[in-house]
């Protein structure tokens, strides 16, 4: 029979904040906040475009870049959980969860186009630290301004976890500068 390593196995890197999500559930059916939501969810820049595009360059970068190409996977998996929180609360507030916003009035489908095909890891970084960055700015917004308190602890939630990504893209993007000025 194996034996246990009684210190266990490590725990394994960890892509989201530390702490358990909360219930998702809303106060009321609310269509203006449906809207709002649908943005972070499937505008260009939003959940499915930062899900799609980290785990793009994790494929892109699994030969030459091990480290970077398995965090970036971790995230992207991270940005698909908030994409199924978006979808369900959005549901939930009266709203279609289908892959499009609403742009003056007309609908706009997310497409493929949207993610940025950067080759380069250094290239790569910048982009994923401005989307990263959009969405920590307007879930900020957002939780100023949405009144329906558990919509708002779910968004503070997904919040913790994008300037978590953000820390991540920052101190890698130095890591590799540094080595390249090495
Ligand atoms: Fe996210």
């Amino acid at each position: 029979m194996p034996v246990e390593d009684p210190r266990g196995k490590p725990n394994p890197p960890t892509y989201a904040a530390a702490g358990p999500y909360p219930p998702i559930r809303v106060q009321e059916l609310n269509p203006a906040y449906a809207r709002m939501l649908k943005m972070d969810a499937d505008s260009a820049r939003s959940e499915v475009t930062s899900s799609m595009q980290y785990i793009y360059q994790s494929w892109v970068l699994s030969l030459q870049n091990e480290a970077l190409s398995e965090m970036l996977r971790g995230i992207a998996i991270v940005e698909m959980r908030h994409l199924d929180i978006l979808g369900r609360l959005i549901a939930q507030l009266g709203g279609n969860p289908g892959y499009a916003v609403l742009q003056q009035g007309r609908p706009v489908s997310w497409s493929g186009s949207m993610v940025s095909y950067a080759q380069q890891p250094d290239r790569m970084l910048e982009g994923n630290i401005l989307l990263e960055q959009h969405a920590v700015d307007t879930y900020t917004q957002q939780i100023a301004h949405i009144k329906d308190p558990y919509v708002v602890d779910v968004l503070k939630r997904i919040l913790l976890d994008e300037q978590l990504h953000l820390e991540m893209f920052r101190s890698s993007l130095q890591q590799l500068r540094g080595q390249n000025a090495g």
